[in-house]
């Protein structure tokens, strides 16, 4: 499994709410509101690599209320933090699991299976096996924030395009669920689903990042040039000129990075 802190969790978190697509939160919560299925009052969220909570304080934010949160990941720290943060004010069972052990994963009763910032670490093959066990007549599907592929910078280096080029392919590197898709996990998703019989929609979420997100461009920077640091061409001279070009203007210019919201509910 690849690590996060809770200190890169928390840089990210706003640029991530910012990003997020509220119309498709707004059409989650408004199909959780009228889903009459259910054997008790209770609706239950499933956050798949729920970290310390973000999808949670977002939707909660945007209006999600009277939920019961389970919060699933493999990282104790995390949830801890999570449970630290929300344990009084919310109803949150966490369960500390590894994903890829499907069959285990508590989704009995949910109504929606919820991600953020997690399908693009995943494989084709975690993706067939975990919507599989999708009830497609009673649980939606939430996917927030998974990387395509796209960052733009302003001002342009001449190796943004090769750095690029580098990044996207490390993205297909194994995070502990098989070879991961990376930018192609929204189309595999999407598809995947739909074959399942769900209704999906997905709308862009990119992170729009400036001059006041300083601190997650000297991190996001830091990351990319160690991504693709060995392996992929880049010379260590080369890389470095990149990164401190990049460094030097977090202050000056912007950078956008594409990512993807998508939607999948019951027919
Ligand atoms: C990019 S972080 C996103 C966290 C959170 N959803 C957010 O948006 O802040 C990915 C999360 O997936 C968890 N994770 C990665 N691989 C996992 C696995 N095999 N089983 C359970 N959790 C996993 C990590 O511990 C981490 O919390």
């Amino acid at each position: 499994m690849s690590s996060f802190s809770i200190a890169w969790l928390d840089l990210r978190e706003g640029s991530d709410f910012a990003a997020r697509d509220k119309t498709l939160v707004t059409q989650a919560l408004n199909w959780l509101g009228q889903a009459t299925d259910r054997v008790s009052p209770d609706r239950i969220i499933v956050d798949l690599g729920a970290g310390t909570g973000s999808t949670l304080r977002a939707l909660s934010k945007l209006g999600a209320n009277n939920i019961v949160w389970r919060l699933v990941d493999l990282d104790e720290k995390l949830l801890d933090e999570a449970l630290r943060r929300h344990g009084k004010n919310c109803l949150i069972e966490d369960y500390q699991a590894d994903l890829t052990i499907i069959e285990e994963l508590p989704l009995t009763g949910a109504h929606i299976v919820s991600a953020s910032a997690l399908f693009d670490l995943a494989s084709s093959t975690f993706i067939d096996a975990l919507v599989a066990r999708l009830d497609a007549r009673k649980t939606a599907v939430y996917a927030a924030l998974n990387y395509d592929g796209t960052t733009t910078w302003s001002p342009a280096h001449p190796l943004d395009e090769k750095v690029l080029t580098a990044f996207n392919q490390d993205q297909h590197r194994d995070k502990g669920f098989g070879p991961a898709l990376g930018p192609d996990c929204t189309g595999y998703l999407q598809k995947a689903l739909e074959n399942n019989g769900y209704a999906v929609t997905i709308q862009p979420s990119p992170w729009q990042l400036a001059a006041k997100d300083h601190a997650m461009l000297t991190e996001l920077i830091n990351g990319i040039a160690a991504a693709v640091s060995e392996g992929y061409g880049l010379t260590a001279q080369a890389l470095e000129d990149w990164k401190n070009f990049r460094i030097a203007n977090v202050a000056e210019g912007n950078c956008t990075v594409g990512h993807w919201d998508l939607l999948a509910l019951p027919r």
